[in-house]
């Protein structure tokens, strides 16, 4: 559909693979899929889930949240439930307000998940944004510890200035639907992808150290670093500015492309389960995205 070639693709980005949901499945089912999962992990009942943070910029339906339809999937009776829109950095901001809660005694077991089906909003005759975009989700169960291990620190932030490198132009009250919008493929995701490169090069470093300054610890203290998996060059790029071995990332973007808000939960999790995490690890997840939005969580495991 568009001009473009897998050697350009595989050199510029690093991506070999995408996955796409089938056409009936939706930002709930996959949502529901990652948290059945972490909550069988985590040995934790849905019933003890009084927090349900559902990160996602393709919510099933504009209204109500896709957390709703998430929670009524799990079958879980009550719980607070809603969406958090920080585009690729929804899972550190969900990770981040879940502790908040848990320290502030608000609730003990909360669960955040990141999906995106980002196929749905994917301009196919757009080769700036097609050969980046896949679909996915992952699940994370939080809760407090009585030890050193958990959530050390986190560092999140915005840039309401830069909203125009990464937008979606239709379908909300500026813009709403219309012939004319959907004729205009202004229903699909936009980006300046140049810019986005820059900005995002900048922020992901500054992001770690800001966390890691938080709780006193240097970037030498890391292990792994869980990085939002947007274009391998960007991730390179970081880890040279980081002065940490490209080892020390996780990178499985060959594998699923940019899966947005899905990113970092779906390489955190195939970390801890190819045995790249151990007890006591000191983790950095990281991400930018959208808002422009960008943030990091400091984790020792
Ligand atoms: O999670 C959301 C955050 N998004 C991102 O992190 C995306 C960040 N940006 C990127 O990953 C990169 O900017 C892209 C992969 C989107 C583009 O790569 P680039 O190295 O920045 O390419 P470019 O836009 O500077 O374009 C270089 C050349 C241009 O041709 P000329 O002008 O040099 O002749 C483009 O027209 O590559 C051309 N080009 C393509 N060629 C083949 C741009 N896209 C393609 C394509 N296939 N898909």
């Amino acid at each position: 559909m568009v001009d473009t070639s897998d050697e350009w693709i595989r050199t510029r980005t690093g991506i070999l693979e995408r996955r796409i949901c089938a056409p009936d499945e939706a930002a709930s089912d996959l949502a529901a899929e990652s948290a059945r999962k972490a909550l069988e992990h985590a040995k934790v009942d849905p019933q003890e889930i009084e927090l349900l943070i559902v990160a996602t910029v393709t919510q099933d339906t504009l209204c109500p949240a896709t957390a709703c339809y998430v929670q009524e999937q799990l079958g879980i009776k009550a719980c607070a439930a809603f969406d958090l829109n920080a585009a690729c950095t929804g899972f550190i901001y969900g990770i981040t307000i879940s502790k908040a809660y848990i320290q502030a005694g608000m609730c003990d077991k909360a669960l955040v998940i990141g999906v995106d089906l980002l196929s749905r909003v994917t301009d196919y005759e757009d080769r700036a944004t097609c050969i980046l975009f896949g679909d996915g989700a992952g699940a994370a169960v939080v809760g407090p510890t009585d030890d050193d291990r958990g959530i050390l620190a986190e560092y999140l932030s915005a840039d309401g200035k830069l909203a125009s490198l990464i937008h979606i132009p239709a379908g909300g009250s500026r813009l709403p639907a219309s012939v004319e919008t959907v004729q205009n493929h202004q229903h699909y995701l936009k980006m300046s992808g140049n810019e986005v490169f820059k900005v995002a090069v900048r922020i992901l470093g500054e992001s770690v150290n800001q966390a890691l300054q938080k709780c006193g610890l240097k970037v030498e203290d890391l292990s792994l670093v869980i990085p939002h998996q947007a274009n391998i060059r960007i991730i390179e790029a970081s880890a040279r500015r980081l002065n940490i071995s490209l080892d020390k990332f996780y990178i499985n973007i060959d594998k699923y492309g940019n899966t947005s808000a899905a990113s970092v939960p779906l390489a955190l999790d195939e970390a801890v389960r190819k045995g790249r995490v151990k007890s006591g690890d000191l983790l950095a997840l990281v991400a930018f995205g959208g808002g422009f939005t960008w943030g990091a969580n400091i984790i020792r495991w």
